[in-house]
């Protein structure tokens, strides 16, 4: 037997057992004629006593091992004398009689423990060595029992867990596609899938009625924390439901992985709000609601005083900060700064103190008398006490800006909790959006989500509010999921390519398999999408998704590990008949 137990494993019950254990050198040290070693593998770490008197050739072995060194131990497990109550193994420790070295380990570059010295970069690149950190274990522990209860809870409600291709034609669900090259096929190239939906749509087609796949998807999207050129999605999908049929279903998943793996008990059904609504309390379709600061409009009360800016300005928002008044020039400067860095765009920033004392004070309280200021407070519901904020400008970037400085304003002030977890369902988003570079409409979700049966009428007339029965589940913050009830009508389908700009002949080349499809007897269906990097994310309290991904890309889409992308040799090149520019 190689070990007899883990590094885990022995407490004081195993007092006076003659144990082998295995695993890597975390830290020696010396203490008076001993030497300690703690010895770690995934289970936790166990203290190892070498002592000089007893056994000084094995002692002074031991005082020769370094960081990471592995190796394999028999001892006897005594009682400590000195006990650590921060380790489940410190009750114990093994007073070693035979020691084998596994294997030598060159010095880590970083120290491997829950607080390392490695910068990020430095850890993606040994990343083998960060994954071996118990803190990094953890997360990946918790992504295995994310995914294990997903399975659990779906094979209970019938889903089959069915496996579609990734060699595929180009599904255009909004980013670029990641292509491969056919070497059978000189010339032409494959898609890695950005989801697997048409597919599951075919399933549906097939009679499945039930199907779920825990499942790569490829995007060629700037990355950001949340987002990976290659993440996981639950993929679902239902034939014969409507939406609530859907939602229902899900919204017990996520109850049920929140129960089964944080013990925590969501007893309420899932709020829900439209979209509409989401944008004009939040600035965001994923709102992040562990906290209130909703938005107030102030367009009408801080017009027509002279202030050009508010004048020309479509719209005025507000935040309240409440009890923030004591907020230094400092903070604030600093504040405006944030928010007219470019990736925020904003101007400027107004605010108004609303003093103790029941007078206000604002930066532009040279148009304002005390009267008009009062009146902004009243609607924003401020009290003595409180700080507002105001962005102005076009209404759509305002709100986006607003919902920035919002989440901002909520992380400085220790609002967003990531121990509290609000989930939000946010309904009925619009069908399409302009695309402003192209000219023209882009289906919001995908083109195969259905329209609103009761807004059609405006399909032709104002197909900008034409609104999809599409939904997304967001959960402080992130949006964690969304899906839809889909089009299963050839016309009604064929349409939609026409309303995104399709000629016939490219609706027919690039989903001419779908409609034909359609064209065979289509149930209704529908489904949805979580993203599990983003979901065990959250679950873990994190809003960085690469920690709980084992071999993540960096923020310019490398694998820094393997040196990837790479260029291919001439041969390669040669065979897949491609010549670089
Ligand atoms: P959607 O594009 O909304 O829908 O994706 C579903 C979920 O996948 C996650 N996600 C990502 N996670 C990490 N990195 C990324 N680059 C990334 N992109 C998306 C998000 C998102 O909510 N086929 C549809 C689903 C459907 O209609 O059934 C789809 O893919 O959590």
């Amino acid at each position: 037997m190689f070990r007899s137990h883990t590094c885990g494993e022995l407490r004081l019950s195993h007092i006076g057992n003659e144990v082998t254990l295995a695993g890597w050198v975390q830290r020696s040290r010396e203490l008076g004629g001993m030497t300690f070693l703690d010895l770690r593998d995934r289970y936790g770490i166990t203290q190892l006593a070498f002592n000089l008197e007893d056994n000084a050739v094995l002692c002074a072995q031991a005082g020769k091992l370094g960081r990471e060194f592995v190796i394999q131990v028999i001892g006897k497990v005594i009682e400590r004398t000195s006990k650590n109550k921060n380790m489940l193994t410190g009750d114990i420790e093994i007073v070693v009689s035979n020691l084998v070295i596994l294997n030598s380990a060159k010095l880590p570059p970083f120290t491997i423990e829950d607080e390392t010295d490695g910068g990020d970069e430095l850890r993606l690149q040994y990343r083998y060595l960060d994954l071996r950190r118990n803190t990094m274990q953890e997360k990946l522990r918790l992504r295995n029992k994310v995914a294990l209860q997903t399975r659990i809870y779906l094979d209970s409600k019938d889903f089959l867990d069915i496996e579609t291709p990734f060699l595929i034609k180009s599904t255009p669900e909004g980013a670029r596609d990641f292509v491969v090259p056919s070497r059978m096929n000189e010339g032409q190239f494959y898609a890695l899938p950005q989801s697997p939906q048409t597919f599951k749509q075919l399933l549906m087609v097939s009679g499945f009625d039930r199907y779920y796949q825990i499942t790569k998807c490829f995007r060629d999207e700037d990355l950001r924390a949340d987002r990976q050129p290659e993440f996981t999605q639950i993929d679902c999908e239902m034939a014969f439901v409507e939406q609530d049929d859907i939602l229902n279903t899900f919204e017990g998943l996520i109850k049920h992985l929140f129960k089964t793996v944080r013990g925590i008990d969501f007893t309420e059904a899932f709020p829900r709000m439209d979209y509409s609504e989401a944008m004009s309390r939040y600035g965001s379709d994923k709102p992040d609601i562990r906290f209130d600061m909703e938005f107030v409009y102030l367009t009408n009360e801080t017009k027509g005083k002279g202030f050009a800016i508010f004048d020309d300005a479509e719209s005025v928002i507000a935040l309240n900060a409440v009890d923030c008044v004591e907020y230094t020039r400092k903070q604030i400067d600093e504040l405006t700064e944030w928010v007219k860095r470019p990736q925020i765009g904003a101007k400027g920033l107004i605010y108004l103190r609303c003093n103790a004392d029941g007078t206000f004070k604002s930066s532009v309280d040279k148009f304002y008398t005390q009267e008009d200021l009062a009146a902004w407070a009243k609607k924003a519901n401020a009290n003595p006490g409180d700080l507002l904020f105001l962005l102005s400008g076009d209404l759509e970037k305002t709100r986006k800006q607003m919902n920035e400085l919002r989440l901002h304003l909520g992380s400085e002030l220790g609002l967003r909790n990531p121990n509290v977890f609000k989930p939000l369902w946010v309904m009925d988003f619009p069908l399409l959006e302009w695309d402003e570079n192209n000219g023209r409409y882009h289906a919001m979700h995908h083109p195969f989500t259905s329209p609103k049966p009761e807004d059609m009428h405006l399909i032709q007339t104002d197909p900008g509010k034409v609104r999809a029965n599409a939904y997304d589940l967001a959960m402080n913050g992130v949006e964690l999921g969304g899906g839809s009830i889909r089009i299963h009508d050839r016309d009604l389908q064929s349409r939609m390519f026409d309303l995104l700009g399709f000629s016939k002949e490219e609706a027919q080349a690039q989903f001419g398999f779908l409609m034909s499809a359609f064209e065979y007897g289509a149930p209704p269906h529908g489904g949805l999408a979580f993203g599990l990097d983003r979901l065990v994310a959250t679950m873990g309290g994190s809003e960085s998704i690469r920690d709980y991904i084992a071999f993540p890309k960096n923020n310019s889409g490398r694998d820094t590990m393997i040196d990837a992308p790479s260029p291919l040799n001439a041969e390669q090149m040669a065979e897949l008949g491609i010549k670089l520019k």
